[in-house]
């Protein structure tokens, strides 16, 4: 018997579909139009039929290439769901509300004070990867012509003080304590759900007898459940949003109480790059000196904050558990953070770049294509096919290749463009990806990866 994975493809050896390039970017553009409701485009067609934010910014730097009008929407419709203090919203509910859980009704945001009017989010944020994604439009609005150039421009004249004032917020109330370090009160906040980056301060996190009972859905479309958090993740995901449910959200409630909270050092170097590209943005624009004197500040912050948490000896950025007061020394994808913000020693970036191409990461020699796998293959408990527990995640590569572009190294920059398309070829577009064998796991037709995918090629092809 021939198995196959719900893409249709043999599953468990290499994968033998590979698609040229134009038809690559056919598909991909395909998957943005059918994931498209009218309103957003959704995550991923059935297990997130909504808006999420860092999806949303990836998305519209995809849709960029193809319809420029449409990226612009995608994410003034997410930052018209920003909440009253700044917090840009994880999820913006739209359409079927019962489609996925929790929906807006176990949230229970529409009674928060500071939460936005007519429209229904979760209370919670992501990473800020949004001003990157406003420069990337207005690149590739640039290279069009003179009206695309004016239109991008509109928008980000428009769209900055919403930018300045989310970049605020995260520095107002997520930044407690000494660290520096941008504090998470989610592990859904940091993107990377149920990274081994979390297990101990989620350990300390314990459900309470009071958790009212729920039905999971997810483990209802991925084809493995094995592939996904499990059920007792699940339950101190859904505990901590019941303690800021019972808070009312209010930040500074939740930040003194919530049983986890974690100076997140991988969004602390996207956010040190964000205001870089903000500062950038808002200097263009002729903002005020006092706001892009804040950006200034709030980098080179944030900046410091990343190197000051690289381990003496490994060099490796660590998160820091603020409950427990103590650096977190599990080594993920995350530990490569000072890469995207710099401001670390020269000396410790060159240990995390060999450190990065050696083989017990990118150099595996049994990676299918040299992405960074969101765990080393090395370590014990890594796992090929689990949420954020091993696998990789095209758009993770991308924000490095971004980064990497930026910082001059060219060179290396291509050499993930092209380690990322060969990994995603398949045409798939995978949530994640199997390491060994390049299985796409989790949901199929993820935008978020049909998106980077079409930013590659049409980087490539200039
Ligand atoms: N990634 C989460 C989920 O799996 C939500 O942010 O539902």
């Amino acid at each position: 018997m021939t198995v196959t994975n719900r893409a249709g493809e043999p599953s468990g050896g290499r994968r033998p579909a590979r698609y040229a390039r134009a038809t690559l970017a056919a598909r991909a553009a395909r998957v943005l139009r059918d994931n498209d409701t009218g309103t957003v485009i959704t995550a991923a067609p059935r297990l997130y039929p909504h808006m999420w934010s860092w999806d949303a910014a990836f998305i519209s730097v995809g849709l960029a290439r193809l319809d420029l009008p449409r990226a612009i929407a995608e994410l003034e419709t997410l930052f018209r769901a920003q909440w009253r203090n700044g917090m840009v919203p994880h999820i913006v509910f739209t359409g079927d509300e019962d489609a996925y859980f929790p929906g807006p009704d176990r949230w229970g945001t529409d009674a928060a004070a500071d939460g936005p009017r007519g429209v229904r989010t979760s209370g919670i944020c992501q990473p800020p990867v949004h001003a990157i994604a406003v420069q990337r439009i207005l690149e590739v609005a640039r290279a069009s012509g003179p009206q695309e150039r004016a239109e991008a421009e509109r928008f980000g004249r428009s769209i900055w003080p919403a930018l300045y004032s989310w970049h605020r917020w995260l520095v107002e109330y997520r930044t407690p304590g000494h660290s520096g370090l941008i504090a998470i009160v989610h592990g859904w906040e940091s993107g990377m759900d149920n990274s081994p980056r979390w297990d101990l301060p989620y350990a300390a996190v314990r459900p309470g007898a009071e958790l009212p009972p729920y039905v999971r859905k997810d483990v209802r479309i991925v084809g493995d459940p094995s592939e996904r958090p499990t059920d007792q993740e699940y339950d101190r995901y859904l505990w901590l949003i019941e303690e800021m449910r019972r808070a009312g959200y209010d930040q500074r409630e939740v930040v003194r109480n919530s049983s986890f909270l974690v100076g997140d050092v991988f969004i602390t170097a996207l956010f040190a790059v964000s205001c870089d590209v903000l500062l950038e943005l808002g200097s263009e624009f002729g903002r005020p000196a006092s706001q892009l004197a804040d950006l200034a500040d709030w980098a080179s912050r944030a900046r410091h904050a990343v190197a000051a948490s690289c381990h003496p000896v490994s060099g490796m950025a660590r998160d820091r558990d603020l409950r427990a007061n103590r650096w977190l020394d599990t080594q993920t994808i995350a530990g490569f953070a000072p890469l995207l913000c710099g401001g670390a020693p020269d000396e410790v970036q060159l240990r995390l770049l060999s450190l990065l191409d050696s083989d017990r990461w990118c150099g595996h020699p049994d990676l299918l294509a040299p992405v960074p796998p969101s765990v080393s293959p090395m370590r014990p408990g890594f796992n090929p096919r689990q949420y954020w527990r091993g696998p990789q995640w095209p758009v993770v590569a991308w924000l490095f290749g971004w980064a990497f572009e930026r910082r001059g190294w060219h060179e290396r920059a291509r050499e993930l463009r092209a380690a990322g398309l060969r990994l995603t070829g398949d045409g798939a577009f995978g949530e994640y990806y199997e390491p060994f064998t390049g299985e796409p796991l989790g949901s199929t037709d993820q935008s978020w990866t049909a998106a980077v995918v079409l930013d590659w090629l049409c980087d490539d092809d200039g």
